[in-house]
């Protein structure tokens, strides 16, 4: 793999142990791609920041890089963490968890990692233009700077994300590659599309099918599609399919260059309802937990749920999550306070996924296919998906 004589003097240790360690990753990933160079990035989104899955080797393994002089080269924005930074007491967040994860939030900063804790760095931001090569983590916000944005980024995990961001770096394979950005698939939706769970809905459709395969997406028949229907398709689709990249006519940057493969899947409302079905284990009563805001919620999703709590009390245990710079905009319109009056919690920096939650309920209503999975798989919860507004109602009975 060629180097350049900067990036040669990171492998030998001449810049310090961290860049060292760091370049050692992303040299071993280029070799096992094929990956020929290097490529400067502009920006590194890193995941791997709750203390619940980083565990004390992983808070080793970070604070050995801040110690070992290990600084970011490139803007690097970080995914939520284990617990809301300022508000984890109410939350219910054990003491010594929130130690731990504070001393996680204290290696990344050391590095002049911006402690942004969400997973739509493009909403607080990190928005990357067209062509621009990234080294992003969090699967969902890797779909949507590919997919959405036209940003050329691979699926990194967290350390190599991080490699990145301390070399500047990212080795140059697959989604990196004009010709690797080429569609499989055909998708055609023959049913109109309204909301979150819909888009969920369709990613979960299109992702088991190619979860195996692999192809890249080409979706026809979305003539529009809003920001927040978009974030929660490429959260279902990378966690159903594990795609990066998928393209829409009309819609995608680089659609308009590319050709509708001859292979096709059609989806009918019928497959939307199938989907939707099996993510639902959990009926109405037997919820006693809420959550909106997987991925990380906007601004006007946040308006959205104030409109609808105005002057009422929930009923049930229900976390908004979202980033910390998007709750203080709420805060600012007045969205919070009727939020709050609501009896509703915001749990911003962090999600019900990412938190220490496990034990805590029983069944959990969201909008997010994304969510569904996670509940069931990590946090041992029944789930129920509804539409954003009736997953609102849902906290009031
Ligand atoms: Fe974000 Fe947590 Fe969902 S990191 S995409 S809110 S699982």
């Amino acid at each position: 793999m060629f180097l350049t004589p900067d990036e040669r003097e990171m492998l030998n240790g001449a810049q310090g142990r961290s860049s060292q360690k760091a370049m050692q990753i992303l040299v071993a990933l280029g070799e096992i791609y094929g990956a020929e160079r290097m490529i400067p990035v502009r920006s590194v989104q890193v995941a791997g920041v709750s203390y619940d899955n980083l565990g004390e080797a992983g808070l080793q393994f970070l604070a050995e890089l801040a110690d070992g002089g290990g600084r970011v080269r490139v803007p690097t924005t970080l995914n939520p963490a284990g617990m809301d930074i300022e508000n984890w007491r109410t939350l219910g967040i054990p003491e010594d968890f929130a130690k731990a994860q504070l001393r996680v939030l204290e290696a990344f900063s050391r590095m002049g990692v911006t402690l942004t804790c969400t997973c739509t760095p493009y909403l607080v931001g990190n928005l990357p233009a067209a062509g621009e090569h990234l080294a992003w983590s969090e699967s969902s916000a890797v779909c949507y700077a590919n997919s959405v944005l036209g940003a050329y980024t691979n699926r990194e995990g967290g350390p190599s994300a991080l490699a990145a961001a301390l070399t500047g770096r990212t080795p140059e394979y697959c989604l990196h590659l004009v010709e690797k950005r080429q569609p499989g698939l055909t998708v055609v939706v023959e049913a109109t599309l309204a909301g979150s769970s819909d888009f969920g809905a369709l990613g979960k459709v299109i992702g088991d099918h190619i979860a195996l395969s692999k192809s890249i997406p080409y979706i026809r028949g979305i003539p529009s599609a809003s920001l927040e229907e978009l974030k929660s398709l490429c959260a279902s689709l990378a966690t159903y399919g594990g795609a990066a990249l998928f393209h829409i006519e009309g819609l995608s940057p680089e659609a308009g260059q590319l050709t509708a493969p001859g292979t096709e899947l059609v989806v009918t409302r019928a497959d939307l309802e199938t989907a939707s079905h099996s993510l639902s284990s959990a009926t109405s009563a037997e919820v006693d937990f809420v959550s909106l805001g997987c991925p990380h919620l906007s601004l006007d999703e946040i308006r959205r749920i104030s409109q609808l709590l105005q002057g009422k009390q929930v009923k049930k245990e229900f976390w908004i999550t979202t980033a910390r710079h998007t709750r203080t905009l709420a805060e600012r319109l007045g969205y919070t306070q009727v939020i709050e009056a609501a009896g509703a919690k915001f749990a911003a920096d962090t999600c019900c996924v990412v938190a220490p939650i496990q034990g805590r309920f029983k069944a959990m209503a969201t909008d997010s296919a994304k969510a569904c999975y996670y509940a069931s798989a990590k946090n041992k919860l029944k789930t129920l998906i509804l539409p954003f507004d009736e997953v609102v109602k849902e906290a009031l009975v």
